[in-house]
């Protein structure tokens, strides 16, 4: 095989499933991380962005289906679809719970609504060309976004820094059980970016877009959640803080995270290189809300 070819590891593909989910928010306190609310709020931020993320994936995957001339990856696709679609909801369902805690979400949603739907939606294209190059360009974008979907993913679900801590169980369920399925459906995005398109020049641009979206939406978010926190004096955040939160590991590391970015540049990438199947199904196996069993943690809800 050419050296400017992904390289595939068989062996870690699985057939995918969407998982009847069900989280019980009543005893998770405003800071789930005790005594950490940068670190809470840093991973709250999933709560904000992924709602209309994960809808705008299925959005556009909605639109590449019938381009898709494999039947395996076909049906990967779908499945890739039903589990995005869980996720969405999942975090969208705990929006109401912050609410009630004094933190209302709405005005930040609003603007992550708006670059999702509007900035990233469908535009008023004729059907050709200049259509299937904004269809290529979301695919690749996805798969940038998978990236870094199955990185934080794969560090959740070895992230034992937070079980130290004392983190909230259910909140840390919902995190682990949605990473373990990014793992799992870690190579649908790549594989269908490189099924419709896969240039090289395209993959590096959309990273750059995806990679550059993600940090400023990423810390405008740790900053309106620290900003409208009513129990909190010092309402700083600050790129030293999260640095500081992956030393500690219970954030993910500066250094892991710049590494990864040479590793999706690499011509011989392919995400099935990247973390364990094995280990995320082991999490789903386990996992009290995707398989509907009690939380010790709060009374057996
Ligand atoms: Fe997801
Ligand atoms: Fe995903």
């Amino acid at each position: 095989m050419s050296n400017t070819q992904p390289v595939t590891v068989a062996s870690e593909h699985t057939a995918l499933k969407a998982r009847k989910v069900a989280f019980a928010w009543e005893d998770t306190p405003l800071h789930w991380v005790p005594g950490d609310p940068f670190t809470t709020h840093t991973i709250n931020v999933l709560h904000l962005l992924l709602p209309a993320g994960e809808r705008w994936f299925v959005h556009v995957y909605k639109q590449v289906l019938p381009h898709i001339r494999d039947d395996r990856l076909r049906e990967d696709v779908i499945g890739f679809i039903g589990q995005e679609a869980v996720h969405s909801q999942a975090h969208d369902d705990v929006l109401p719970h912050l609410r009630a805690l004094g933190l209302d979400p709405t005005p930040y949603t609003a603007q992550v609504d708006w670059f999702f739907e509007k900035l990233l939606g469908d535009r008023t294209l004729p059907p050709g060309k200049a259509r299937d190059w904004w269809l290529k360009e979301r695919v690749a974008l996805i798969a940038a976004i998978e990236h870094y979907t199955a990185f934080l993913g794969d560090w959740v679900l070895g992230a034992e820094e937070l079980d130290r801590q004392g983190a909230d169980p259910v909140m840390l369920d919902l995190l682990r059980w949605h990473g373990a399925e990014e793992v799992e459906h870690r190579s649908v995005a790549f594989d269908l970016f490189m099924h419709v398109d896969g240039g090289y020049r395209r993959r590096v641009r959309t990273w750059a877009a995806a990679f550059s979206a993600l940090a400023f939406l990423w810390q405008r978010g740790t900053r309106f959640f620290m900003a409208n926190d009513p129990t909190l004096l010092d309402r700083r955040a600050s790129f030293r803080d999260f640095h500081d939160g992956g030393r500690r590991g219970v954030l993910p590391s500066t250094p892991a995270m710049l590494r990864s970015i040479p590793r999706y540049l690499s011509r011989t990438y392919h995400p099935s290189q990247e973390g364990s199947t094995a280990q995320a199904l082991a999490y789903l196996a386990s996992s009290p809300g995707a398989n509907g069993l009690p939380h010790p943690a709060n009374g057996g809800r």
